[in-house]
C-alpha cells in the first residue's frame, strides 16, 4: 500500500462519476450508487466511483478522490481482518491491475480485483452508540431492532454492548430492518449466527484500532458473500466513512449529533434545505460543501494510516 502522503498527491481535482467501461476495458456488470462492477470471467472488478449518495439518492455532484479513500480504507481493514475471516481480495492487486488487466493508472488506487461471491441477502450492521435511526427508535419505544436497551440512555451514548442489527439488502430504495426471527428466516440460523459473531467481532476490532487514531467507530455495516462451497467471506468495502459513522473521539459527549469524519456533513447540509423530500433528483452541492467532505474523508484515512 502506499502511504497517506502519496495517496494525496494523486487526488484527482474533478470527481469521477461515472466509470466507462472503454475506459476498464472489461464487460461492465452492474453500477451500485458508489462502486462499478466489471466482469474479469472469474473475478470481479470493484471500481469505486466519487459518487455520494444520501438517503439512498446518488446526489448529482462527486467528490473529488472519494473512491480512493475509500478504496484505500477498505484496503488497510482488510489487511487487519486477516485471520478473522476469509475476504474476497486477490493476492498481488497492483501488479495484476497494472500488469494483467492493462488498467488506466488514474483507476488503480480506487479499483480491487475480488473473487465473484454470491452477495447474502442480509447487510450486516453493529452498532456501539445511539444513531440515526437507532436513536430515533430508541425514543420512540426503547428498543432498536428487537434489541431492549436500558432507560434513560441520551443519544451519541455508548450502548452496553455492541448489538447485532441487520437489515435487508434492498437492490432499489431503502434496506429495511429486520428482527432476530426475520433474520433467521431470511439467511438460516448456522449464517445468521456466523455473521452475528463475524460481524460483533470485527465492529470491536475496528473500535479498538480506531480508538488510536482519536475515532470513535459508532457503527458499521458489513458484507458476506459465499462461495461455490459455501463458506462465507468479508466482502464489498470494510469500515469506510461511507459504511460506518466516524465520530471525533476529542469532542465526542452524549446529546446531539458529534462532529464526524463521514457523511453526517452531507447530510446536515441537506437537512438544512426546506424544499428537498429525500427523492430523486437530489441537489446540487455547495462546493464548500463537496471541499469540506473530502476534507474529512481524507482526515479518517490520514488518522488510521498514521496511528
Ligand atoms: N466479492 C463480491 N462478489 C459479488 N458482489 C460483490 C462483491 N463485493 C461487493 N459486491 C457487491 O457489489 C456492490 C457494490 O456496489 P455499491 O457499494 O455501490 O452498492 P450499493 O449501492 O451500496 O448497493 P447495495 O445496497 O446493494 O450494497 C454491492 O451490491 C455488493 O453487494
Ligand atoms: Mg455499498
Amino acid at each position: 500500500m502506499l502511504s497517506y502522503s502519496e495517496i494525496v498527491a494523486r487526488m484527482p481535482r474533478e470527481a469521477l462519476t461515472k466509470i466507462d467501461s472503454s475506459l476498464v476495458g472489461y464487460p461492465h456488470v452492474a453500477s451500485g450508487k458508489v462502486r462499478d462492477i466489471f466482469d474479469l470471467g472469474d473475478r470481479l472488478l470493484l471500481v469505486a466511483s466519487d459518487r455520494i449518495s444520501a438517503f439512498d439518492v446518488v446526489l448529482p455532484d462527486g467528490v473529488p478522490g472519494k473512491g480512493i479513500v475509500l478504496t484505500q480504507i477498505s484496503r488497510f481493514w482488510f489487511e487487519q481482518t486477516k485471520g478473522m475471516v476469509p475476504d474476497h481480495l486477490l493476492p498481488d492487486q497492483e501488479k495484476v491491475m497494472a500488469d494483467e488487466l492493462k488498467l488506466p493508472a488514474e483507476l488503480h488506487l480506487r479499483s480491487m480485483v475480488v473473487r465473484k461471491l454470491k452477495p447474502l441477502a442480509m447487510e450486516c450492521v453493529a452498532r456501539g452508540y445511539l444513531a440515526g435511526s437507532g436513536w430515533s427508535s430508541y425514543k420512540k419505544n426503547g428498543t432498536v431492532c428487537g434489541h431492549k436497551l436500558p432507560p434513560g440512555l441520551g443519544e451519541a451514548q455508548e450502548l452496553p454492548e455492541p448489538i447485532f442489527t441487520p437489515t435487508t439488502k434492498a437492490s432499489v430504495g431503502h434496506d429495511m430492518p429486520l428482527d432476530e426471527a426475520g433474520a433467521r428466516a431470511l439467511v438460516g440460523d448456522a449464517t445468521y449466527e456466523l455473521t452475528r459473531k463475524l460481524t460483533l467481532g470485527i465492529y470491536r476490532m475496528g473500535q479498538a484500532r480506531a480508538r488510536k487514531a482519536g475515532i470513535l467507530l459508532a457503527d458499521t455495516k458489513f458484507e458476506f458473500g459465499t462461495d461455490d462451497k459455501g463458506v462465507l467471506h468479508l466482502i464489498d468495502e470494510v469500515l469506510t466513512p461511507d459504511s460506518s459513522r466516524f465520530w471525533e473521539a476529542a469532542t465526542w459527549k452524549i446529546g446531539g449529533s458529534p462532529a464526524s469524519y463521514d457523511k453526517q456533513f452531507v447530510r446536515d447540509y441537506l437537512l438544512t434545505l426546506k424544499d428537498w423530500n429525500q427523492q430523486p433528483p437530489g441537489p446540487r452541492l455547495p462546493a464548500e460543501v463537496i471541499a469540506g467532505t473530502q476534507s474529512r474523508y481524507l482526515e479518517a484515512l490520514r488518522r488510521l494510516m498514521q496511528s
